[in-house]
């Protein structure tokens, strides 16, 4: 299915209604339910290696996608094309994306749990819990608003170019913010890896 299927938003729920049909549905359920249930199983396996593996690959994949993102795929389509969005890739990343962050962030706290660290977490271990929760709430806040955002003009059949442009350009400034806080908690990983 395409987003030739679907119209403008009317509210929310009609929103997130549509966005999974532009994405593929089964694109939607798999990406929510792989991000969701790894770090969920990685947790219940009782085995801190599983749980170690499931945290880099969730976590490798967002800092990818996210540089992937600002370094190649912002500066070379600026705006989202039209082609790329009949693929549904606005609505495959809003879907994906979001469970991926949880999941990395989930995967982060069960591992540190595992490993047995909150009882005297260090410094870097209190750093990555705090930017692991700004990155949480620019992304589920402000940058969730203008993605939202962008899909609607992009599903809807007349298209507002110059709010889909704004709504674009707003989102590249923010999300210089959140790869310095990525870069930041990779930093801490290290810290963590070192025993600071
Ligand atoms: C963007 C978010 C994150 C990314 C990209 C990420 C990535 C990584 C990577 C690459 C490693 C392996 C390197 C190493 O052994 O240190 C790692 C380990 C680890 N991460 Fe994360 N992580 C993220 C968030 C978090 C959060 C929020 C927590 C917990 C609050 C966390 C807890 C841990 C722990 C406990 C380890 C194991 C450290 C060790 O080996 O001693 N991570 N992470």
């Amino acid at each position: 299915m395409s987003l030739t299927e679907v119209q403008r938003p009317a509210n929310r729920r009609e929103r997130y209604r549509f966005m999974p049909t532009a994405a593929s549905p089964p694109f939607a359920i798999g990406g929510i339910l792989v991000s969701l249930l790894l770090p969920a199983v990685g947790y219940l396996s009782g085995d801190v290696r599983v749980m170690f593996t499931v945290h880099l690959f969730l976590g490798a994949f967002w800092f990818g996608t996210a540089v992937l993102g600002a370094v190649v795929l912002g500066p070379v389509m600026g705006s989202p094309s039209e082609e790329a969005n009949a693929e549904g890739f606005v609505p495959k990343m809003n879907l994906l994306m979001e469970p991926v962050s949880v999941g990395v962030v989930g995967s982060g706290i069960g591992l540190a749990d595992k490993m047995g660290l909150w009882a005297s977490a260090t410094p870097s271990l209190w750093a990555a819990f705090a930017l692991a929760i700004a990155l949480l709430v620019l992304g589920f806040g402000p940058l969730h608003k203008f993605t939202a955002g962008m899909f609607d003009e992009i599903a809807a059949a007349g298209t507002d170019h110059e709010r889909l442009a704004s709504l674009n350009k707003k989102y590249g400034r923010l999300s210089m913010v959140e790869h310095l806080l990525m870069i930041a908690i990779v930093a801490t990983m290290s810290g963590l890896r070192w025993g600071f």
